[in-house]
């Protein structure tokens, strides 16, 4: 087999080695050295370990399966074989409320990527879920580790339902969530996914560490299904309704509550309300 052969084996495989994957992307930092693992609790736990060892920037770990993935707000991740897994480690020289633009930023590239390489219709619900048709495909946690003034290295764990069969969730998942072969009727490559996410990440995060973030907040709000709806919004102190007004230029969530006031949200979970509802 030459040389050419081999490269388009590699391309169309959708088998995620260490090998296969590094003989296939062409990013500079982002895939610098890759870890692939067939099982592990979270990749976000081993890339946090990884870091805390000294681990360099660009470090990606994935997994087939994950036997303890985590969500936001201490939630389960179910992370059966299918999905795609994975966790990239930054060490970007930024002040701490730098840290959510990032998750942002990860959130608008895949957002991108599935409308681009799949034509899906898919949007990003503030800060960091990705729905296709109404239904959650993706969703991102973001781990760092920071001193008071800066960060010290940031975690960004992604897991994408590809190929997973959504009637054999638990019926409060498949409820809200679905999987890319689901809304495509066939099979993703996973493997061409994860590369090009990777890629496409790696230019949106050098344009954000140059201080170009101008564009993907306009693509925040271009692609957010909250904008002039009614949501609830749950933060770790308080739940309300509000309407959701707009993204600011730092990335936060900007809503109006009942009474006119307008509160600007760093952190929360934030749901679609039926227009209905008072
Ligand atoms: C959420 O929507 O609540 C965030 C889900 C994040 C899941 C990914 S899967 C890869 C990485 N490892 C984990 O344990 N969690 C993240």
């Amino acid at each position: 087999m030459d040389h050419i052969d081999m490269k388009q084996l590699l391309l169309n495989n959708d088998i995620i080695t260490s090998e296969a994957v590094t003989a296939t992307l062409t990013t500079e930092l982002i895939g610098c050295q890759i870890i692939v693992v067939s099982s592990i609790d979270s990749t976000n736990e081993l890339a946090k370990s990884k870091a805390k060892a000294g681990a360099e920037a660009g470090l990606v770990v994935i997994a087939n399966e994950q036997s303890q993935g985590k969500g936001r707000r201490g939630r389960i991740w179910h992370s059966q074989p299918g999905g795609l897994y994975f966790s990239i480690l930054l060490r970007p020289r930024l002040p701490l409320n730098e840290a959510a633009k990032i998750t942002l930023l990860t959130g608008v590239t895949i957002v991108e990527a599935l409308r681009k390489f799949y034509r899906l219709p898919a949007v990003l619900k503030w800060p960091n879920d990705i729905l296709v048709e109404g239904k959650k495909v993706c969703g991102i946690l973001t781990e760092l580790s920071a001193n008071i003034e800066t960060i010290n290295y940031l975690v960004i764990g992604v897991g994408i339902n590809c190929n997973q069969d959504p009637h054999s969730w638990p019926d409060d998942i498949s409820e809200t969530a679905t999987s890319l072969q689901a809304v495509i009727g066939s099979s993703v490559n996973r493997k061409q996914l994860l590369e090009r996410t990777l890629t496409h990440l790696e230019y949106r995060y050098q344009e954000f560490i140059r201080g170009n973030m101008q564009e993907v907040i306009e693509l925040a709000r271009l692609y957010s299904p909250l904008l002039g709806r009614t949501v609830q919004v749950i933060t770790s102190q308080d739940t309300f309704t509000a309407k959701a007004v707009d993204i600011s230029d730092t990335g936060a969530l900007i809503v109006e509550t009942q009474t006119g006031k307008q509160v600007t949200l760093w952190a929360a979970d934030v749901s679609i309300r039926h227009p209905n509802f008072k």
